[in-house]
């Protein structure tokens, strides 16, 4: 491998190369990331008529002691159900209730993780029509065991006036499959809405669960696109994501069946939660809107403004003052600054659709019109010819097999230089070669991201997809970071990432492998200042081939008079099998050790079979 380190041959790579996508898809956001331990809050997953179905909420007694039904007595306008329990039993009389009282329990998102020590603050809104002392608890699974429990004392009201009740729990035991019960032993009629539990130790206290937060952080992402995707299209226009709805104080969010996912979300991490999470994270918000088109219905071009003006309000709520009007709604949700966005996605994989290039250029105009400024992304791939229409970037996705990811990383060689830049937003392997997350799909994917990296004159922005998987509802295969309520770890393909933390706003440096045509080889090297004022050179080589290879490294152009690196370290991915897997048991079978140092001066090193 000959690198060439001298300025002439080298050239910066873009701030903005790798970063994530974040979609609401395997219950990411939703009993995922976003730290919510309860449910279907609201009760309105069911929809909106009664009776409905108030799932994943169960009962806790038989029809003798209480009868749960939903009415639309909600105190809030866009989200009407409320849930109404009668209870029938008594501390006394003919009809006692059982021990432990009747009531309601949620189980969270396939059981609630309860950690001993901390706080969790329960709310919830509540009417009745007598005075009732009701039971607050966090619980096992099975309700047998109490870790944290505290009594409300819901006094006897008019019954349209809702009182919210708010209090701290406090664990004093582990469970990770835990519940949340509302009970009481009063006879008389109790209605309850938006109830809501979430631990208190959640990143900076803005809601994000904080070890999946930490996997994110530790990849330095430079932009999250959201909230997705599919997502954002929905199958239908009226399952679609939209912004307005995700705002606000969370008891007043209707939240929305996600039709593509086929799930529910109270849209707890709304499109202000994705901001936050940007500017946690210290990236770029790229935020990906619908344009009027879904998988199954589109808006023609003639009645598109309203669905323009939703975009435009959308960007000022993110970046208008706080005495603008939507500026105004975000400075009192708690950010009175402006979140810095930059880049918003017209759509998504609607290229080719009826009314795509159409709704495009309403919202191409509208956008540049009033903030030109922002960087507008076409759905329309242009790495083959020019596209039909004005655009700052063209998205390209890419899910295939891992041979055919390996030779993709050619793809951008030939690719115009000339008019939008690239943002290959989703690529994976996936299928037979990826299973739920493989070494084979994760080297695959680290050669395409060098493909990349060398053309990152053209490609400016790359994401993995999908993010997240919750492992007790897998929409997708494979995935970059798996977690339960209480697990987490990254499958190889996370890994890889973690090679390219440091490319974004690197230098690329000249890298020519000399090998014979068989080696199934790839590199690229970078050149950055770290913090402690020093400059490293990065070299990564993938070798996709069953045979190791001996690599000799020859470092050119150097400034003879710069101090010599001493002591360089050699950090691997590999396993025993081409098909090995983490998981929870297995957490980092397959990720990259602390590295190895090797001797002052020596530059070849032997990659292994498949590393
Ligand atoms: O990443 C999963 C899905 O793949 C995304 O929602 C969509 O954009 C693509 O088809």
């Amino acid at each position: 491998l000959l690198l060439d380190a001298s300025k002439g041959s080298s050239r910066p790579i873009p701030d903005t190369l790798f970063g994530i996508f974040f979609e609401e898809i395997n219950h990411a956001g939703a009993g995922g990331l976003w730290a919510e331990l309860v449910s279907n809050r609201g009760f309105e997953a069911g929809g909106p008529n009664v009776p409905s179905n108030i799932d994943p909420w169960s009962i806790i007694g038989n029809e003798t002691f209480l009868i749960v039904a939903t009415d639309r007595s909600s105190l809030f306008d866009r989200n009407k159900i409320a849930l109404q329990m009668e209870v029938l039993c008594d501390t006394q009389g003919s009809n006692i209730c059982p021990s432990g009282g009747v009531g309601i329990y949620n189980p969270g998102f396939w059981g609630m993780n309860i950690e001993q020590g901390k706080s969790y603050k329960v709310v919830f809104y509540v009417r009745s029509t007598d005075a009732v002392n009701i039971s607050v608890s966090l619980t096992s699974s099975d309700g047998l065991q109490s870790l944290a429990s505290a009594n409300v004392i819901a006094s006897a009201s008019d019954v349209s006036n809702w009182t919210k009740k708010e209090l701290l729990l406090t664990a004093e035991g582990t469970n990770h499959t835990s519940r949340l019960q509302l009970t009481t032993a009063k006879k008389g009629v109790i209605w309850f809405d938006q109830v809501s539990a979430m631990p208190v130790d959640t990143y900076k206290r803005h809601g994000f669960r904080n070890e999946l937060f930490q996997m994110l952080a530790d990849i330095k992402p430079q932009f999250i696109r959201f909230p997705g995707g599919c997502f954002v299209e929905g199958e239908w226009l009226r399952n679609a994501f939209r912004w307005k709805e995700t705002i606000g104080p969370w008891e007043e969010r209707p939240g929305h069946f996600g039709d593509v996912w086929m799930y529910w979300t109270d849209d707890g991490l709304g499109y202000f939660e994705f901001l936050q999470l940007a500017e946690d994270l210290n990236a770029l918000p790229i935020w990906v809107f619908n344009n009027g088109i879904s998988h199954q219905d589109q808006v023609d071009t003639t009645s598109v403004l309203p669905f323009v003006q939703e975009a435009l309000d959308g960007i000022e709520f993110a970046r208008g003052n706080a005495s603008s009007k939507w500026g105004s709604v975000r400075a009192v949700m708690g950010h009175p600054k402006p979140f810095n966005l930059k880049y918003v996605a017209v759509g998504n994989e609607d290229c080719g659709k009826k009314n795509y290039r159409g709704n495009y250029l309403k919202f191409y105009d509208a956008i540049k019109r009033t903030y030109p400024d922002i960087q507008i992304i076409s759905n329309c791939d242009g790495s083959n010819g020019p596209l039909d229409h004005p655009a700052d970037f063209y998205d390209f996705h890419v899910y295939t097999s891992a041979n055919d990811l390996f030779s993709k990383a050619h793809k951008f060689d030939q690719t115009s230089r000339n008019g939008p830049k690239a943002f290959v937003s989703e690529y994976a392997v996936t299928g037979n070669d990826a299973g739920k997350g493989s070494l084979k799909a994760a080297l695959a994917e680290a050669a395409f991201l060098v493909g990349l990296e060398k053309n990152s004159d053209v490609v400016q922005m790359a994401s993995y997809a999908p993010l997240f998987v919750n492992t007790n509802d897998r929409r997708w295969n494979p995935d970059a970071i798996v977690f339960d309520s209480s697990q987490v770890y990254g499958t190889p393909s996370y890994w890889v990432q973690r090679f390219f933390v440091e490319s974004s706003g690197a230098t690329l440096l000249n890298a020519t492998l000399k090998t014979n045509s068989s080696a199934q080889l790839i590199a690229s090297a970078i050149t950055w200042q770290s913090g402690d004022g020093k400059t490293y050179i990065r070299i990564k080589v993938v070798n996709f081939g069953n045979s190791s290879v001996n690599l000799s490294i020859d470092v050119a152009g150097l400034d003879p008079n710069s101090e010599q690196l001493t002591g360089p370290t050699k950090t691997e991915l590999t396993s025993t099998n081409l098909m090995d897997e983490n998981s929870f048991t297995e957490q980092k079978k397959v990720a990259p050790g602390n590295g190895t140092t090797l001797p002052d001066g020596e530059m070849d090193v032997v990659l292994k079979p498949y590393s």
